[in-house]
This record gives C-alpha cells, structure tokens and sequence, in this order.
C-alpha cells in the first residue's frame, strides 16, 4: 500500500488559517501520511505587508513554509486545502494557484485523488460554508473527490461543517478536533484508493 503523500496547501493573511494548517499537517502525519504543507504565493506587494504590523508578524511565521508549486498536486495522493473567506469565496491567492492548473485538468492528472476543505471566517456566520462550497467546482472540474464529514462527528454540533472544517476568527480546540477527524478520513480514503 506504502505511504500515502498529503499536501496542506493553505493561504492565510492573519494566522487563522496558518494555525490550522498546521494542526493539519501534524495530524495527517499522525495518522502515517508523508506530509508537504504548502502555501499559497502571496499576491499583494511586499511593501504593503512591511507596512501592516500584524500582517508583517504572520507573513514572517510563514517564511519556513514553501510556496507551493504546481508539481505539489502531482506529487500528492490527497490534498486538503484552507483558505480564508473573502465574502463568500477563496482569498485571491488560493484561486491564483488554482488559476494555474489548467495543464492538469487537461490531462486528468488529479482525476480520482481525493480532497478536503477548510476555511475560517470572522463573523460565526461569516460565509465559511459558502466559501467552502464554492471550491467545489474546481476540485470537481479536476475529478478529485471530496471527504467531508458526516453526522456522526459529535463536535459537529459545537463547529465545523459536513463540508469541511472551519472556524470563526482564530481556530479553537473544538475546531481543530473537527480538522483532524476530516484529516483522518482523508488520509483513510487515500490509503483506499491507493489500494
Ligand atoms: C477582503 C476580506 C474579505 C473578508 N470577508 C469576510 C466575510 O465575508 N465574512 C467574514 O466573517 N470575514 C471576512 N473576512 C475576515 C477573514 O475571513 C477572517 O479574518 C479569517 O479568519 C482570516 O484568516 P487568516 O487569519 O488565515 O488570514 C474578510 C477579510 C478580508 C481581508
């Protein structure tokens, strides 16, 4: 069967995505994944960043993390993907990589890999589940298959959604417990569909 190899590909602007993604990538290892955690390429001047304090501490906390390169989705057996929700959808980033993926989907080379979700959002109700469902017709579009997680995750009542983890502002342990059954699971079916 051998290893499977997960990629935690992620943006994040203020570390609530970066503390998951992290969380994540421990998880997957913990469950025997060989795990790659990537970010997003960052779109926005350098020099607005040195200007915003707060962005500035977290884009330094990210410098040991790669951005991540269109060779990361070949490589990986699965992939979990977090991004912030910027009014209902992915944060620029995020799509910018996607937006560079056409060759693959063209070629069918993430056909039957699977993928999970997260997203994070300030309000409770901030449009994480929309964000969330708003990847899904470019995980579809590559033929990946999506692993959510279902009902019978007791935290679901308290966090999280059927469509993937999330939190509101800055991850809680109750989210990050959600985010790593969806990351279990995850690597359980790319364990499975490795064969
Ligand atoms: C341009 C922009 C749009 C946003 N849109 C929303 C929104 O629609 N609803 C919301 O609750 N939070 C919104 N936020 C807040 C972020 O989604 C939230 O702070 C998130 O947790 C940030 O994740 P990060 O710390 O990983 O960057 C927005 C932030 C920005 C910069």
């Amino acid at each position: 069967m051998g290893t499977p190899k997960i990629l935690v590909l992620f943006y994040s602007k203020t570390g609530h995505m970066l503390k998951m993604a992290r969380s994540i990538a421990k998880d997957a290892e913990n469950a025997g994944a060989e795990v790659r955690l990537r970010k997003a390429a960052e779109l926005a001047p350098l020099s607005v960043i040195e200007n915003t304090p707060e962005w500035k501490v977290i884009y330094s906390q990210m410098s040991d993390i790669p951005d991540a390169m269109v060779d990361d989705l070949i490589w990986m057996d699965g992939v979990i993907v977090g991004t912030p929700t910027r009014f209902g959808n992915m944060a620029a980033p995020m799509r910018n990589f996607w937006d560079q993926t056409g060759k693959l989907w063209m070629e069918g080379t993430l056909i039957g890999k699977a993928v999970a979700a997260f997203s994070s959002a300030e309000m409770v109700h901030g449009g994480q589940e929309a964000t969330l469902l708003s990847m899904y017709p470019t995980f579809l579009a590559h033929g990946l298959l999506i692993v959510g997680i279902p009902g019978n995750v007791k935290e679901l009542y308290k966090s999280g959604s059927y469509y993937g983890a999330l939190s509101s502002g800055e991850p809680n342990d109750t989210d990050l417990i959600v985010a790593r059954h969806m990351t279990h699971r995850l690597v359980e079916v790319t364990k499975k569909l490795r064969g």
